[in-house]
């Protein structure tokens, strides 16, 4: 069996960072005059931020120049960059962690792969930085999930074939991307939504290290 790889994404498996998100596309949503739900904020999980503006902008039925266009995208950010200032390692979700910390302990390459062009700062405010061997973000790719990229460059960073990395996602993107990269895929959060992936967990909580030990001696070629 090859060397196995880890791939976390960041927003909503990491930190409960989705709600800011949210936030931030309902102000947004209001200020042009309608309103934005929870339920619609699933469709934005793993999404680009452009796309987001996109579907958004398609919801209340507004027609934007350029100008705005590009505007708006700031404008979210700016408000999102507002939410998230103060944030720090108490927002790491429950268990991340330990899983973590068996994943190091056990000498396994472990690495970043988000669609946020914002991952960096946020692994800073809570921490985590020093666990990654590789950070491959929304600055990193020029297609989204769920286009295999960020996972594929994240597996090449780490030296470890695509076939042997696990994923770890909260988006029906993110899933879709690992499947399509040939990867593990591991779902964090409703398996009804992510029943695409091959595992499926409520949170790291339901994930025991002699699962992760068997997922290490697993050959994962799917
Ligand atoms: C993903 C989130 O991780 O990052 C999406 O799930 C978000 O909701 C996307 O739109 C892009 O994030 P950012 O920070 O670059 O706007
Ligand atoms: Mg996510």
């Amino acid at each position: 069996m090859g060397k196995v790889g880890f791939i976390f994404d960041l927003d909503g498996v990491i930190v409960d960072t989705a709600k800011y998100h949210y936030l931030a596309w309902k102000k947004l949503a209001n200020e042009l005059g309608f309103e934005f739900s929870k339920e619609q904020n699933e469709l934005f999980k793993g999404v680009s931020r452009k796309r987001c503006l996109e579907i958004l902008l398609d919801i209340g039925k507004v027609k934007a120049t350029q100008a705005q266009f590009d505007t708006w995208m700031v404008e979210k950010n700016v408000d999102y960059l507002n939410y998230i200032e103060d944030m720090n390692a108490s927002e790491i979700l429950p268990d991340v962690p330990r899983v973590l910390d068996y994943l190091k302990k056990e000498n396994i390459p472990i690495a970043l792969g988000s669609a946020s062009k914002n991952a960096k700062p946020i692994l800073e405010k809570v921490n985590l930085v020093s666990y990654f061997d590789s950070i491959v973000d929304g600055n990193s790719v020029t297609k989204a999930k769920p286009d295999p990229e960020v996972f594929l460059i994240a597996a090449n960073n780490l030296g470890v074939a695509a076939s042997s990395c696990v994923v770890f996602e909260d988006a029906v993107a993110g899933i879709q991307a690992a499947n399509s990269a040939k990867m593990t895929s591991i779902g964090i959060g409703d398996s009804n939504i992510l029943n695409e992936a091959d595992y499926n967990f409520k949170d790291f909580t339901e994930i025991s290290d002699s699962f992760l030990a068997s997922i290490l001696n697993k050959n994962y070629k799917k």
